[in-house]
């Protein structure tokens, strides 16, 4: 872990993603998957990869969903901490400020995506990773059945991590 967090610092760094970044968003390191297995592809058409219990407990929830009518698809499931640390440099490059990209993107080596075990959801005819998902009957249904199937809703609205709303983000933790 002590090697994982240099790592990061150095990354951060040149970044120029602030020191106290995680003490003062209360975050803790979320380390990459050491294994991954296809899941498929995703709602944007790219090969998508999942921790192996976290995949299979997505199985069971996608088959639940689809027998009560609704189409759960994925958009985003493991990111490296190099592909997050590609996000944040092209956001830089378009000119965000780095207090904006840090409320939507979590910094290389804090994004629950690392694990394996974060999977972005939508549906068809939903645009995807916009709060009006939470429109969607497939919200409502996983704010109904999701814990069933082990997985939470991470960032709330006012959730004290500082992320905005993402209605989309179901994290797996454990079968209930
Ligand atoms: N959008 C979430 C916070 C992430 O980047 O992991
Ligand atoms: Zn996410």
């Amino acid at each position: 872990m002590d090697s994982y967090l240099q790592r990061l610092a150095t990354l951060h760094a040149e970044l120029g993603i602030p020191p106290d970044y995680a003490a003062t968003r209360g975050l803790s390191p979320c380390e990459e998957a050491a294994t991954l297995v296809p899941l498929g592809i995703d709602a944007l058409e790219r090969d998508q990869f999942a921790d192996a219990a976290a995949a299979a407990a997505w199985l069971r929830m996608r088959d639940a969903a689809m027998a009560d009518g609704i189409g759960l698809e994925f958009v985003s499931v493991f990111r490296s901490v190099d592909y997050q640390a590609g996000i944040i440099r092209r956001k830089l490059s378009k000119g965000l400020p780095m207090s904006d990209i840090l409320a939507v993107s979590a910094a290389p080596g804090y994004s629950e995506h690392h694990t394996g075990r974060a999977f972005d959801l939508t549906v068809a005819g939903a645009p995807p990773l916009e709060t009006v998902f939470e429109e969607t009957a497939a919200f409502t249904w996983l704010t109904q059945r999701a814990t069933e199937f082990g997985f939470y809703l991470s960032y709330p609205r006012g959730n004290p991590q500082g992320f905005i709303y993402e209605p989309w983000h179901w994290l797996y933790r454990a079968s209930a």
